[in-house]
C-alpha cells in the first residue's frame, strides 16, 4: 500500500542491483553483517547450479542510515554482481528460441525485442536477491516491535515433512541446520534423495514452503477494502515471487475439503485473556490480524530449465527446434523459503507502520503500546 515500499533495479549479469526502501521511521539499527545473513542463507541450498558458487551477495547500505541507525530518509542498498566480471567483455550471441516457463517468449513479444537475454536478465530470480536485502530492513523494524518471521521446507518433489510440534523459535533453528532448509532429519535425507535422483534423470524438481510470523499485535491490516486486506497482500506479494504457483494461508484448501465445524478456532477465555483453541485461519480473520502467528505456505513449481531438452521454436527462423540450456538450479526451494519469508516481512512492516506509523521509533512502538493496552491485550510470545 505505501507506508514501507520499496523499488529494485538491476541485470542478472549487470554490474549489480540496486535497492530503495522508503517509509521507515528514524532510530531503527541496522547493521550490513544483519543483512547479509539472509542473503546467504538465500544463496544456499542443497541442488542449486553453478552461479550461487561464484556470488557472494553483500549489500552495502549508500544512504538513509547514519552511523548504523536509520535517520528516516530513504534507505539504498546495492550488491555487485561478480559473475558481472565474466560478461563485461563479451557480446553473447542473441537468444532466439524462448525457454519455456519463463518470460522469455511473452517479454519479447511484449517489449518487441529480438534478443530474449534482456528479457532474462530482468525476470531471471537473480532479483529476489534485491528483496532479501529490502527485507533485511524489514525485519528490523518488525524486531523492533516484537515480531519474529522465519521460513522452512515443508515439501520437495513430493517428500513431504511430518508436521512438527516443536516451538517456532526452536523448529526454524533446527530447519537451518538441514541443507534443505527442513526441520526434520529424515525428510531432508530423503528430500536430497530425491534431488539427487532428479539431477541424475536431467530434470528439477519444486516443493512447498511455509512461513511463520510471532508476536503479533491483533487489529492489523483491514476489512473494509479489498486492498487493504492482509490476507490478499500476503497472497499477492508471495505470488510474485518467480516459480512461486500457489499460496495458502493457515489451513487453506485443506480446509476446504471439511465441514464447517472443524474450520473454526473457538474462542476461549482464560485467566481474564482472550485465547484462540487452535490456529486453522493461520492468524488473519477478515483481512485482519487476531493475535496467533501467520501462517502461510508457497508452493514451488520445479525449476523451468532442465537438461533435458524441452520443444521449442526458433523465433528467427520459425523452425521447431528445442530449448537452448542456460546454467542452472535443480532445485531451489530451500532458496525461496527465504525469499517467501521476505515477502511477507515487507507486507507486515508495511501494515504495521499502516498501523502505528510514527516518524521515529520509539513514536512507532508507543503507538502500538497504547493500542495493546487500551484494549486490554498482553502479548502471547
Ligand atoms: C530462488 C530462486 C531461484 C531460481 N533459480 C532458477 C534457475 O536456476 N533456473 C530456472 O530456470 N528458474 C529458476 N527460478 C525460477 C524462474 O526464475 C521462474 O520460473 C521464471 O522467472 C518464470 O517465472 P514464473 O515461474 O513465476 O512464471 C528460480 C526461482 C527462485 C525463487
Amino acid at each position: 500500500m505505501g507506508s514501507f515500499r520499496f523499488l529494485t533495479a538491476g541485470e542478472s549479469h549487470g554490474p549489480g542491483l540496486t535497492i530503495v526502501v522508503e517509509g521507515m521511521p528514524a532510530g531503527v539499527p541496522i547493521s550490513e553483517e544483519h543483512i547479509a545473513v539472509d542473503l546467504r542463507r538465500r544463496q544456499g541450498g542443497y541442488g542449486r547450479g553453478g552461479r550461487m558458487l561464484i556470488e557472494e551477495d553483500y549489500a552495502y547500505i549508500t544512504a538513509g542510515v547514519t552511523r548504523g541507525v536509520t535517520t528516516g530518509a530513504p534507505i539504498a542498498l546495492t550488491i555487485e554482481n561478480k559473475d558481472y566480471a565474466n560478461w563485461k567483455d563479451k557480446v553473447p550471441p542473441p537468444i532466439t528460441v524462448p525457454r519455456p516457463g519463463h518470460a522469455d517468449l511473452s517479454g519479447a513479444l511484449k517489449y518487441q525485442l529480438d534478443d530474449m537475454r534482456l528479457v532474462l536478465e530482468r525476470s531471471s530470480a537473480r532479483e529476489t536477491t534485491s528483496r532479501v536485502a529490502a527485507a533485511g530492513i524489514a525485519k528490523a523494524l518488525l524486531g523492533e516491535l516484537g515480531v519474529h518471521v522465519a521460513g522452512h521446507v515443508v515439501a520437495i518433489g513430493g517428500v513431504q515433512a511430518p508436521v512438527s510440534t516443536l516451538p517456532w523459535a526452536e523448529l526454524f533453528d533446527r530447519a537451518e541446520e538441514s541443507e534443505v532448509r527442513c526441520e526434520d532429519t529424515e525428510a531432508s535425507r530423503r528430500m536430497i534423495e530425491r534431488i539427487d535422483e532428479a539431477k541424475a534423470n536431467r530434470d528439477t524438481l519444486g516443493g512447498v514452503v511455509e512461513i511463520v510470523a510471532w508476536g503479533l499485535a491483533p487489529g492489523v491490516g483491514s476489512f473494509v477494502h479489498w486492498d487493504r486486506k492482509l490476507d490478499g497482500r500476503l497472497a499477492g506479494a508471495v505470488m510474485s515471487i518467480n516459480a512461486i504457483k500457489g499460496v495458502e494461508i493457515g489451513d487453506g484448501f485443506g480446509a476446504a475439503a471439511r465441514p464447517g465445524t472443524q474450520v473454526q478456532d473457538a474462542i476461549r477465555m482464560r485467566e481474564g485473556r482472550l485465547i484462540r483453541a487452535t490456529n486453522r485461519a493461520g492468524g488473519t480473520e477478515g483481512g485482519v490480524t487476531n493475535g496467533e502467528p501467520i501462517v502461510v505456505r508457497a508452493a514451488m513449481k520445479p525449476i523451468s530449465t532442465t537438461l533435458t531438452p524441452q520443444p521449442s521454436v526458433d523465433v528467427k527462423t520459425g523452425l521447431e527446434t528445442v530449448m537452448e540450456y542456460q546454467r542452472s538450479d535443480i532445485c531451489a526451494v530451500p532458496a525461496a523459503a527465504v525469499v517467501v519469508e521476505a515477502m511477507v516481512a515487507i507486507v507486515l512492516a508495511d501494515t504495521y507502520l499502516e498501523k502505528f506509523a510514527g516518524d521515529n521509533i520509539a513514536e512507532t512502538r508507543a503507538n502500538m503500546e497504547h493500542f495493546l493496552s487500551s484494549i486490554g491485550w498482553t502479548a502471547l510470545v
